[in-house]
C-alpha cells in the first residue's frame, strides 16, 4: 500500500513531539512541513526528515504530494488553517480545541462534509490503550452505573508570562481551551451532555481563567472538574461507580497504568506508551484516510461539536470572551439563568 503522506504547520513544540511519533508509525511519512518562520521550517524539516520545506502554509496546502496535514499552531489558527487545508483537497487532524468555540467548529465540519474530506480533533487521549482500558472496564460493568468523575490538569506556567500562548488572549489563553478540555472530555465520554453546569473561574487581570471549577450534574451522577495554569498537582482522575472504582494515575490524560477497584481487591492494568503517545491518533488518522472515511467513530465531528459547546457555556459562565466569540449566535443562551 502507498504511504500516506503527511505535512505539518506551525513547527513549535507539540510539532516537534508529533514528528517524533509519526516516524515511528508505519504506512506513512513526513512529507512537507511549513512554518511562518523560513529557517524554522528547514531546520525542522532536516532533523525531521520531511522532503519539503514552505515558509507559507499555503504552498503546503497546495502540495500535491501532501495527503493529510497536522494542524499545530495556536488556538485562534486552527479553524482559518483547518479551513485552508480542506480548501486544498486535504485531510485534516487538528490540535486541541478543534475552534475556538462552536461556532467556529460548526465552520470546520461543515467544510469538511461539503468536500468530502477527513477531519479529526487531536484528541489524543481518546486513542491511548490506558484510556481504552477504562472504556473496557466501564462498558463491561465492572463498576456498575457510573456516579462520580473527578478529574484535573494543572501546571504551574506562571514563568512563561503574561504574554505566552497561556494567559495572552489573543493566543487563547485559558486554562479551559488548553488543558480544561482534558477533564471535560472524560466526562463528557462517559457521562454525555449534563443537565447543568456550575462554573467558576479565577480570571487574570487579561481576561482568562487561570484557575476553573465546574460541577456537572447529571440525573444520577455528578462529575467535578477543575483546570489551573498557577500550580503544579498530582493529576489523576477517579471514575466510581455503584460496584467499583476505577483509577487512572498521574497524569491521567496521558496514563500508563489504571487501576480497577472492586469488592476488596485491586486490579492494575500497564501499558508501554508508542513513543509518547501520538502514535495511537496517528494511527487511527491513517485508517480512517485509507478507508476513506471521513471522521472518526472514536471521535466524531458530533463529540468535538458537543464539547467546544460545552466550553461556550463553562466560559459564558464565567465570562471569558476571545475575539472570535463574536461568530457566536445566542451567545447568552449559555448563561447561568
Ligand atoms: N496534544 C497535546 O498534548 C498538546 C500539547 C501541547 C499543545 N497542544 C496544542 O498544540 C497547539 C500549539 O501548541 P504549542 O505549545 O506547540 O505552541 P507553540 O510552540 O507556542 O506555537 C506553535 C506554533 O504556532 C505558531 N505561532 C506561535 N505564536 C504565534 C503568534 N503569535 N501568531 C501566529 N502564530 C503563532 C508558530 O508557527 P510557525 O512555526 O508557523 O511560526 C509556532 O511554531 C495548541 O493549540 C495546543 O492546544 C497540544
Amino acid at each position: 500500500m502507498k504511504k500516506i503522506r503527511w505535512g505539518i504547520v506551525g513547527l513549535g513544540n507539540i510539532a516537534k513531539k508529533f514528528a517524533a511519533d509519526l516516524s515511528l508509525v508505519p504506512d506513512c511519512v513526513l512529507q512537507a512541513v511549513a512554518s511562518s518562520d523560513a529557517l524554522r521550517a528547514e531546520q525542522f524539516a532536516q532533523k525531521h526528515k520531511a522532503q519539503k520545506a514552505y515558509s507559507n502554509y499555503d504552498q503546503l496546502f497546495s502540495d500535491p504530494e501532501v495527503d493529510l496535514v497536522y494542524i499545530a499552531s495556536l488556538h485562534p489558527k486552527h479553524a482559518d488553517l483547518t479551513i485552508r487545508a480542506l480548501a486544498g483537497g486535504k485531510g485534516v487532524l487538528c490540535e486541541k480545541p478543534l475552534g475556538m468555540n462552536s461556532a467556529e467548529v460548526d465552520q470546520m465540519v461543515s467544510q469538511a462534509s461539503q468536500a468530502n474530506l477527513f477531519l479529526m480533533e487531536g484528541l489524543w487521549t481518546r486513542f491511548n490503550p490506558s484510556f481504552n482500558q477504562v472504556k473496557k472496564w466501564i462498558d463491561e460493568g465492572q463498576i456498575g452505573a457510573l456516579r462520580y468523575i473527578h478529574a484535573s490538569f494543572s501546571f504551574n506556567g506562571l514563568a512563561k508570562g503574561k504574554d505566552s500562548r497561556l494567559f495572552h488572549p489573543d493566543k487563547g489563553g485559558g486554562s479551559l481551551l488548553d488543558i480544561g478540555i482534558y477533564p471535560l472530555f472524560l466526562a463528557y465520554y462517559f457521562l454525555g451532555i449534563p443537565g447543568e453546569i456550575d462554573a467558576k473561574a479565577h480570571l487574570t487581570e487579561e481576561g482568562v481563567d487561570a484557575q476553573l471549577s465546574s460541577i456537572l450534574s447529571y440525573p444520577k451522577a455528578q462529575a467535578m472538574l477543575y483546570s489551573s495554569f498557577i500550580h503544579d498537582q498530582y493529576m489523576g482522575a477517579t471514575l466510581c461507580g455503584e460496584k467499583g472504582e476505577i483509577y487512572m494515575y498521574s497524569r491521567w490524560h496521558e496514563a500508563t497504568q489504571v487501576k480497577l477497584v472492586k469488592q476488596g481487591e485491586e486490579q492494575i492494568k500497564s501499558f508501554e506508551f508508542s513513543g509518547l503517545g501520538y502514535t495511537y491518533e496517528i494511527e487511527e488518522a491513517n485508517r480512517c484516510f485509507n478507508a476513506n472515511e471521513t471522521q472518526s467513530e472514536k471521535w466524531t465531528w458530533q463529540n468535538s461539536i458537543d464539547l467546544s459547546r460545552l466550553m461556550d457555556a463553562i466560559r459564558a459562565q464565567v465570562g471569558v470572551n476571545y475575539t472570535a466569540d463574536t461568530l457566536l449566535p445566542n451567545r447568552k443562551k449559555f448563561n447561568k439563568s
